[in-house]
């Protein structure tokens, strides 16, 4: 019999979260999030670790609660394998594998950037292979094109910062809190875009890498400038106007750099995941962009765009009617393998 009904579980990072979906629709989806590490200005590992244990059970006993399901009902189990935080991982990862082996179901381990790229089937419509998929979050910026479930092709990845990264650094220069992509979106909506040039890394390069690293270093060299006898005063216009000239330079490179994709592979549709795909200057450049040139954007609701066990839970449902088996062989792993790219 082919299993139907999923539970997925995520805790790469700093959400522990569970989801239910039964014959490819989504029942339930809880997320958790470790708001408390905004006090460290950025994830504390050990500390994500030791509460997803404390999170764990509660959450997936609600998942299955809203889903109306019991434990009995779940044909198989399906958790993140990587990458992430390795302790973080192992939570989720064995939560997982003890529920498959006591009920005695597969256990699927999943690839995060994988489930990412599958977010957007949580809704109607979602994009078709063959589609362009740009992952956006805080720990990583690919442009991968997937020709199916399972079968990937690497076209570009960063070679230093993450955007979201660029994000949440530049917000800590401006002294804006973490995680800096939500509060440089909302002051960016109030600045002038064209107020500050900033550097564009890659822009121009032929191939589909990306760099960030360069722009944030353009903003502190701009701040250090404006910087009198080493004090910086700006004023909140002056903060607006470098957040919504900062953000138009990150975006301007990565719509450019996907739509430019999606016209030399001949490609209709594109994907966009992870939580910078939550940015308005983003959303607003690839809609415009892709409608002048007939293509598609796809971007999943914020709640399932960041960490989110509902993508996980979905992507092992899609492996499952391609006759995926699952094992309980699965190591954690911190970083993307090459193996996920043909
Ligand atoms: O996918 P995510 O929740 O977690 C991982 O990194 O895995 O992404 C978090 C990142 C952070 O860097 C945050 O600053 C950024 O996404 N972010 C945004 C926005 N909302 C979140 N960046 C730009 N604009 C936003 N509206
Ligand atoms: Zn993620």
């Amino acid at each position: 019999m082919t299993p139907v009904t999923v539970l997925g579980i995520e805790s790469s990072c700093d959400e522990t979260s569970a989801a239910v979906v039964r014959n490819g629709t989504l029942c339930s989806n809880i997320i958790s999030s470790q708001l408390f590490h905004s006090e460290y200005g950025g994830v504390v590992p050990e500390l994500a670790s030791r509460a997803h244990l404390r999170a764990i059970l509660p959450i997936i006993r609600k998942a299955l609660d809203d889903a109306q399901v019991s434990i009995e009902d779940v044909d198989a189990v399906a958790a993140t394998q990587g990458p992430g935080l390795i302790g973080s991982l192992l939570v989720g990862l064995n939560t997982g594998k003890g529920i498959a082996i006591a009920r005695d179901i597969p256990f699927l381990p999943v690839h995060h950037i994988e489930a990412h790229l599958f977010s957007p089937y949580l809704h109607d419509p979602h994009p078709e292979p063959p589609f362009l998929g740009l992952v956006v979050s805080g720990g990583h910026t690919l442009l991968i094109l997937v020709r199916n479930v399972g079968k990937y092709e690497l076209l570009g990845t960063t070679i230093d910062d993450a955007a979201g990264e660029a994000f949440d650094k530049v917000a800590k220069m401006l002294d804006l809190g973490y995680p800096g992509g939500p509060v440089i979106d909302a002051r960016a909506a109030r600045g002038n875009p064209n107020a500050v040039t900033f550097a564009r890394p890659l822009l121009d390069s032929k191939d589909y890498r990306f760099s960030f690293s360069g722009l944030k270093t353009s903003v502190l060299y701009h701040l250090r400038d404006r910087a009198e006898n080493g004090v910086l005063r700006l004023n909140e216009d002056e903060v607006d106007d470098i957040c919504a000239s900062f953000q138009r330079a990150a975006t301007d490179v990565l719509a450019s750099k996907v739509l430019r994709a999606a016209k030399e592979y001949d490609i209709r549709d594109i994907a966009v995941a992870g939580g910078v795909s939550a940015n308005s200057g983003l959303k607003h450049a690839l809609h415009t962009g892709a409608e002048r040139i007939g293509r598609k954007v796809f971007i999943p609701d914020i709640a399932y765009s960041t960490d989110n066990a509902a993508m996980i839970a979905m992507l092992a449902s899609l492996q499952l009617q391609q006759g995926a088996q699952g094992g309980l062989q699965s190591p954690a792993f911190a970083r993307i393998a090459d193996s996920m790219f043909q």
